[in-house]
């Protein structure tokens, strides 16, 4: 059991995916979270609606902006430790967004750090993704693999991990950089690929997908949450870059298959071009080493991936009304 009781931690992207589950867990741990939510007039909660009612009276919600310092440096006062997850993520949305996702991501992330320098943060977790490697050049991808950008949400998050690992060695700021490769589970959206998978399953015979020969090693939600939540406690992360990743890949096609047995049900795939990734950015395998990740912080993934689909095809199926599969593009 990870004890979190004491720590006062903020939690930036706190309404999306990963940060919705990482709260909540905190939150079970005996954490005081603060959760940073990007400000909206309805001040939607996105996300943590979903979490546990018990659990959601605890939050302390700050709305604000991560590109807006002084939102930033408001949020981080008087907290211990800062798991920073806000970004924009979509791939293909960064291609037709690109000046939107790289200020974003990368101004969000020097803000954290020039907080964090003048608060004196005790640990910042920033978030890096195994985009950033590109298609691989050998596998099991090490944190020594190349960087090869081939998107600019890629690019940003090159970016970022680089202007943090500048605090961490100018400063000596205690950094830690996670480089989570594809994580699944419950309330992701249909940006992803295994929601997309699911939602079609669930409502006709017929799958519409992009690339499905491309592999990809997927990480059950609670796994991944689970290396954040050993990395906030750990001193020996701190100057390391680490993944966070399963060390085995599926194909498209292979989830398909098994979503087919789970549902017991024949599925036709139709590919679309208009879901293909633009020009040569399409990223072919991305497998894990997670070596390091099991040498300084005891992790190794738990779920295997058939388990988290299960879990995940029973999530969509009793939520299915959010998964409106017409509303899927990028
Ligand atoms: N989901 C994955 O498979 C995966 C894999 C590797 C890395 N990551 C990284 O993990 C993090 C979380 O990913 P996710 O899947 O939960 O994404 P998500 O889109 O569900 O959540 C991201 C959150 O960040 C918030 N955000 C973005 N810009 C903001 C701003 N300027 N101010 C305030 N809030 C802002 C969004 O509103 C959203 O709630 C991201 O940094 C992403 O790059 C995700």
């Amino acid at each position: 059991m990870i004890n979190y009781s004491g720590k006062k931690v903020l939690v930036t992207g706190s309404a999306g995916f990963i940060g919705s589950h990482l709260t909540e867990e905190l939150l079970k741990a005996g954490a005081k979270v603060r959760a940073f939510v990007r400000y909206t007039s309805s001040r939607d909660i996105g996300l943590l609606k979903k979490i546990d009612k018990n659990l959601l009276a605890k939050v302390d919600f700050y709305f604000g902006d991560l590109r807006d310092i002084q939102s930033v440096r408001d949020a981080m006062k008087d907290f211990d430790m800062v798991f920073h997850l806000g970004a924009l993520i979509g791939v293909p949305y960064s291609f037709f967004h690109s000046h939107e996702v790289i200020i974003n991501n990368i101004k969000s992330t020097l803000n954290i750090l020039e907080s964090a320098k003048e608060l004196k943060t005790e640990k910042i977790i920033i978030t890096s993704t195994s985009e950033v490697y590109g298609t691989a050049e050998f596998s099991p991808i090490t944190e020594k693999h190349p960087l090869n950008p081939q998107s600019p949400y890629s690019a940003s998050k090159i970016a970022s991990d680089s202007v943090a690992m500048s605090y961490y060695y100018a400063l000596e700021m205690p950094i830690t950089i996670l480089r989570p490769f594809n994580t699944f589970g419950p309330r992701q959206s249909l940006r992803a690929v295994i929601p997309t998978i699911i939602s079609q399953a669930l409502l006709k015979d017929e799958i519409e997908l992009g690339r499905i020969d491309t592999k990809r090693d997927f990480t059950y939600i609670k796994d991944t949450v689970k290396g954040f939540m050993l990395t906030g406690l750990s001193q020996d992360s701190i100057g390391k870059t680490i993944n966070l990743g399963t060390g085995k890949t599926q194909s498209i096609e292979e989830i398909v298959k098994t979503v087919e047995n789970i549902l017991g049900k024949k599925l036709k795939i139709k590919v679309s071009e208009s879901r293909m990734r633009p020009g040569k950015s399409e990223v072919e395998l991305l497998l894990a080493s997670y070596e390091k990740a099991k040498n300084i912080l005891g992790w190794s993934p738990s779920f295997l991936f058939e388990e988290g689909l299960r879990l995940t095809v029973d999530y969509i199926k009793n939520n299915l009304d959010e998964y409106n599969i017409s509303n899927y593009v990028i």
